[in-house]
């Protein structure tokens, strides 16, 4: 035979077989938006180091998240970023804080129209910029922490969120969230778990994005890019401590962690592309290096194919509007 007896080629020959055969598609519903909040902004403050992001005043975040329910996406993901903050991020627990301000508000905008998910740590609170208190060495004190994670975690609930994401990696933050949770009443906010987040260098400009005051890393607290079975061990002690969806964070770099947790959790993943992912490919694009769009989407795709359920994206409100006018 003069032929070749396979030509996998056939269906791709053309874009409408290449729709026709594809195994992972995109939709809106499977996207997910994070969104800061800036206290006291009078306008939209762009966040440099992310271009094409902002930080939200109440009115812009409000008119974000009325888009979001529009365009059918899956959640909105909260971050406050505080006015004043102090060592042990006593706004993180008041009703009138920023960020349980803007999950009242978002709430009374898109009531039950799009899943409200708001972030549960500490680091955009505090004035030195750890997801934990310290402990007089200065090291991150697990167990203190754990207990205001539970006070904001109701404050939250109260507050009216959907879902809370737990982001501080303290050991058994799950547990004493779930617990004061079920202890205030509050059966159906359910927990998105950061189960498995690594210390990463790419969430550089999100320090930008909550004007963090960091010095020094989160390497104490969060896991380490050498390793892959710990993200196993994470994931099923989020599970046995009662979280009802998990996440790993960052995709890009971590697409096999995706894989593996996709394969052994019996309860939706998720995956987070983080500010230094959306970043890389906005500057390499604003170059000319990289055809811009091309990349959002087949980034997108690779951490759906990896296994994700859901990715939070910045890029979520832009795929949307892709998706809706059909030109995706
Ligand atoms: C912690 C938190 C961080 C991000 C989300 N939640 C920062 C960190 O852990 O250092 C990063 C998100 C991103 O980089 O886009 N509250």
């Amino acid at each position: 035979m003069s032929f070749p007896l396979h030509r996998p080629r056939r269906l791709r020959r053309s874009a409408a077989m290449r729709r026709l055969v594809a195994e992972t598609r995109l939709h809106p519903a499977e996207l997910i938006l994070p969104a800061f909040i800036k206290e006291g902004a009078a306008e939209p403050v762009p966040i440099a180091s992310m271009p094409g992001v902002v930080q939200h005043t109440a009115d812009s975040l409000k008119a974000a998240a009325a888009e979001a329910a529009e365009l059918g996406l899956g959640g909105i993901m909260l971050f406050g970023v505080p006015a004043t903050r102090d060592a042990v991020g006593s706004a993180a627990l008041d009703p009138d804080g920023v960020l349980n301000r803007a999950i009242r508000d978002v709430k009374a905008e898109v009531g039950d129209g799009l899943v409200v998910m708001s972030d549960l740590c500490l680091d955009e609170f505090t004035d030195h910029g750890h997801c934990g208190v310290l402990t007089a060495e200065g090291a991150v004190d697990n167990d203190a922490t754990l207990e205001i994670y539970a006070r904001m975690g109701v404050a939250q609930a109260e507050a009216g969120a959907d879902v809370l994401g737990p982001s501080g990696m303290m050991d058994g933050q799950v547990r004493v969230i779930r617990e004061a949770l079920e202890g205030a009443g509050h059966h159906e906010t359910a927990i998105l778990a950061y189960a498995a987040k690594y210390s990463s260098a790419f969430y550089g400009p999100f320090r930008d994005a909550v004007d963090s005051q960091l010095t020094g890393d989160r390497k104490t607290y969060q896991m380490d890019a050498a390793n892959r079975s710990e993200a196993l061990l994470e994931v099923a002690l989020d599970l046995e401590e009662g979280a009802d969806m998990v996440m790993v964070k960052p995709a890009m770099s971590y697409l096999d962690i995706v894989r593996d947790v996709a394969d052994m959790a019996d309860v939706p993943v998720s995956a987070y592309q983080i500010s230094g992912e959306y970043a890389m490919i906005e500057a390499a694009a604003a170059h000319g290096w990289i055809d811009r769009r091309a990349s959002i989407v087949e980034s997108v795709l690779s951490i759906r194919r990896a296994g994700a359920g859901s990715v939070l994206t910045y890029w979520a409100a832009e795929l949307g509007r892709w998706m809706k006018e059909g030109s995706l």
